[in-house]
């Protein structure tokens, strides 16, 4: 049964703009972050995950990623059948498939997947805070790091977006979310913007938007058909079904 063309009609897909939150790496092991009632690995997320959590105790936060970036490089983390299936619709070429995620793993790029925006930053790099200059960070980071540009003891800071803080690539995303036909939202609560509002920004401009999530969202109500199914799940039917094998 062609299930998507049952839900979309004549709508045609060629353009498809993939937004994941948390719930796509949940089945890698990575917790995700409001599942344990605010609490993100025993952690108030801003204790964690903010400017002034960084000013007021660097080593928390330090510490914090660093258990996270272990985590992430550890073999117990790999990608999982959703993120694999979307790498390999990218790679058939029948579609032009992008994708915006708010996770900080690089769980997208290890299932395949090129087009990849992280909004919220990445785990596996740091940011020096004098010259915004990146870099591709393995290890743990401290105090005591420097950066190659100014040589500096306690300039670099994870690069991740915090609370408070403007995401990254919003020109790049405001044209992908103009120009895609098939929105689909994996994973994630709508709770956080700006992300929770691109599902208003795909639809604007006559995207056809679904949602895969096993539990009630926030902005629910805004998408065209929700699959209320784990993200491994979900993934594999509509990859199948945009690739004809189903
Ligand atoms: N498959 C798909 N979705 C799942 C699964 C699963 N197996 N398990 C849980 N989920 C869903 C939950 O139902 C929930 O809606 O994943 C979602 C996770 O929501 P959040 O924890 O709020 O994560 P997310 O939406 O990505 O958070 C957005 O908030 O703290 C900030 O910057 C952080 O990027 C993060 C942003």
């Amino acid at each position: 049964m062609d299930f998507l063309k049952e839900l979309t009609g004549s709508h045609s897909i060629k353009n498809i703009c993939v937004l994941s939150g948390a719930g796509i790496s949940k089945e890698s092991g990575l917790k995700t972050f409001r599942d344990q009632n605010g609490l993100w690995e025993n952690h108030d997320i801003y204790e964690v995950a903010s400017p002034l959590a960084f000013k007021n105790n660097p080593t928390l936060v330090y510490e914090f990623y660093n258990q996270r970036r272990r985590q992430l490089l550890s073999d117990e983390v790999t990608p999982n059948a959703a993120h694999i299936k979307l790498g390999e619709l990218e790679a058939s070429g029948e579609y032009t498939v992008n994708i915006i995620t708010q996770n900080v793993d690089n769980l997208h790029e290890s299932g395949g997947s090129k087009n990849v925006y992280h909004m919220h930053g990445e785990l596996l790099k740091a940011r020096c805070i004098k010259t915004g200059r990146v870099y591709q960070w393995l290890d743990d980071l401290t105090g005591e790091s420097r950066c190659e540009c100014c040589h500096t003891k306690g300039n670099l800071r994870p690069d991740i977006v915090w609370f408070g803080e403007v995401p990254h690539h919003l020109d790049e995303i405001q044209q992908i979310l103009l120009d895609c036909d098939l929105f689909i939202s994996i994973g994630t609560s709508g709770l956080v913007y700006p992300a929770a509002n691109f599902v208003t920004m795909a639809k604007s401009a006559g995207a056809y938007c679904l949602e895969i999530n096993p539990h009630p969202t926030n902005n629910a109500q805004l998408f065209d058909y929700t699959i209320d199914k784990t993200a491994t799940e979900g993934v594999i039917k509509i990859v199948e079904n945009l690739l004809h094998i189903s």
